[in-house]
């Protein structure tokens, strides 16, 4: 047994084989293994490999992410993503994804577990990346997708993009988190593989964008890795990602996480603020639609990744955030909102003293400019779209307005 699951709270083990998510005592489940003795080496002759499954960002590190014969992996492929600096700061910017977002690395592994499980169906509930990711995956597996998604609540791209795909799209009258209790009831009664962060098999494939970006630096960890936290599932992934990097002699440093929340949607933050002895479900509003969410799925694995990281969790408002995105998206990069909550929490982290102007920080760009368009239409200045007739002095105009303006 190379590969089983383990509970976080009861610590009793599981088959890797079996369909389950959670323990009966209700606790969430890790995939676990035997220590993997790869030195770091490996992933770096990768690096420069044709082959698509080394070429994957994922996959690159297949020893530490699930054991299965490679002819019977899912992969688009996916990771491989860039990193930007940027006054400073680096940028990894998972929204470059096959996707978009950084769920496809999850997906990749999730649904290579669904094929091996035999599933016919796979579901999740989603603010619109998770859904889109599994919608294209599923298609290249030939799998029936089944979405489920807070009605009118995702932003156009994301719906767009899942539709496109070809999933089953079920617009659920409530928020995520509503959404998210449905589906798991319906995977428990009905044939569907869930495959939300709440899948252990998810976060496997997340920890991933910590050991790329690790790979990117030349294995010298930045001071900070700074993250939007929405369900949960990538701080999950992260402070794993770490902790298996440090027992595997890949780091000899442990980064700090920061984790930053919209005010609006802050359960974590709460918590953090009461030194996580209160869990809080709360119902969630804010701009950045990704992580409208209000209670968490992934909670007890994220308190431990604050914990063993000596992290920290920060709220920056939709202000703040869309300011941030705004300052991104001018740089050339772009994101969507939710992705732009880790400058804004940069930002206030510095002002409060918690970083310092030295320190190295890599900040993850969680989902791509055009996952959520109104988000930019609705902010653009008027002098910067301009409708005209075909005459040369009236573009001569525009022009001169818009030098008005800036
Ligand atoms: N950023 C983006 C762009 C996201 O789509 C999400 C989550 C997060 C950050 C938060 O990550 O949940 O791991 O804390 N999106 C999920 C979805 C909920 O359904 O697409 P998390």
């Amino acid at each position: 047994m190379s590969e089983w699951l383990a509970c976080v709270l009861c610590r009793r083990q599981f088959d890797a084989a079996e369909t389950r998510y959670t323990c009966d005592c209700g606790g969430l489940l890790n995939v676990e293994r035997d220590r993997v003795r790869l030195e770091r080496r490996v992933f770096d002759e990768r690096r420069s490999s044709r082959r698509a499954i080394d070429q994957s960002g994922v996959w690159r590190f297949r020893e530490a992410v699930l054991s299965i014969d490679e002819s019977r992996i899912v992969t688009h492929p996916e990771g491989a993503t860039r990193l930007y600096e940027r006054d400073g700061i680096l940028f990894k910017h998972e929204g470059e994804n096959p996707t978009g977002s950084f769920k496809d690395r999850g997906m990749t592994v999730a649904m290579t577990q669904a094929v091996r499980l035999g599933a016919r169906a796979v579901a999740c509930a989603s603010t619109g990346n998770t859904s889109s990711s599994l919608a294209a995956y599923a298609a290249q597996a030939a799998l029936r997708a089944i979405v489920f998604v807070p009605a009118g609540r995702i932003a156009a791209g994301k719906l767009a993009q899942t539709l496109a795909y070809g999933a089953l799209c079920l617009q659920v009258r409530g928020d995520f988190d509503a959404a998210m209790r449905l589906v798991l009831e319906a995977s428990q009664r009905l044939e569907m593989y869930l495959v939300n962060s709440i899948n252990p098999f998810r976060i496997e494939g997340q920890k991933t964008i910590v050991w790329e970006l690790l790979q990117d630096l030349e294995w010298n960890p930045p001071d900070w890795i700074v993250v939007p936290a929405g369900n949960l599932g990538n701080t999950s992934a992260f402070g794993k990602a770490l902790i298996e990097a440090r027992d595997a002699g890949w780091i000899s440093r442990m980064p700090r996480l920061a984790a930053i929340q919209a005010s609006g949607a802050n359960p974590f933050y709460r918590s953090f603020r009461q030194n996580f002895e209160q869990r809080h479900r709360l119902t969630p509003e804010t701009v950045a639609t990704a992580i409208r969410i209000g209670d968490p799925v992934s909670y007890d694995k994220a308190v431990a990744s604050i914990r063993a990281t000596n992290g920290v969790v920060e709220e920056v408002t939709d202000q703040e955030l869309m300011q941030a995105k705004r300052d991104i998206d001018r740089m050339g990069i772009g994101c969507e909102p939710a992705s732009a909550t880790t400058l804004a929490g940069v930002r206030k982290l510095r002002a409060s003293g918690v970083i310092h102007l030295r320190e190295r920080i890599a900040c993850v760009l969680t989902g791509h400019v055009l996952k959520d368009p109104d988000a930019i239409l609705k902010n653009v200045a008027p002098e910067q779209i301009v409708e005209i007739d075909p005459d040369l002095s009236e573009v001569e105009r525009a022009i001169r307005s818009s030098e008005a303006a800036r």
